[in-house]
């Protein structure tokens, strides 16, 4: 089990200005940011940090939403970070997630759901050197 994972603060978390909470909240769950840094994905970086789901008839609308304005990406660590941060983050569908969950505090619907977590060690892994070389990871 690496203690590495992933997340992404989602355009809908940015445009309400819910990013410090949001970190403020992982870090109170134990989670230290590794590298954070604020990004507006290109319609290639979106289709390409989503590509599992390009046959999804939601693959557009993700793409749009995830392109429509700036986001944070950060690499965290924590043990067992990658079930520790689904965990928190709660399910897909914000109407769905369990009280106390990020994404029932801070999410409007199930495709802005305020925040992406790694769903696998290997995929934290690739996820963390799509946006971060390893010196930038302190
Ligand atoms: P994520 O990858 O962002 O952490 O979310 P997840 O594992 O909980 O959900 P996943 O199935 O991987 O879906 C990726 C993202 O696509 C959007 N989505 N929209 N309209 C829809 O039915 C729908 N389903 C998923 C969400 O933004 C979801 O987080
Ligand atoms: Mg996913």
């Amino acid at each position: 089990m690496s203690n590495r994972t992933f997340t992404i603060v989602k355009p809908d978390s940015v445009e309400k200005g819910n990013f410090g909470k949001i970190i403020t909240r992982l870090e109170a769950e134990g989670f230290r940011v590794l590298g954070v840094k604020k990004v507006s994905l290109g319609d290639r970086q979106a289709q390409a940090f989503y590509a599992v789901h390009r046959e999804r008839p939601f693959f557009g609308d993700l793409v749009r939403y995830m392109t429509s304005g700036p986001v944070y990406v950060a690499a965290l660590e924590k043990s067992n970070a990658v079930p520790e941060l689904r965990k928190l983050m709660g399910a897909t569908d914000p109407a769905k997630a369990e009280a106390g969950t990020i994404r029932k505090e801070f999410g409007e619907s199930i495709e802005r759901n305020a925040i992406h977590g790694s769903d696998s060690d290997e995929n934290a892994k690739s996820e963390i050197a799509f946006f971060f070389a390893e010196y930038e990871l302190n």
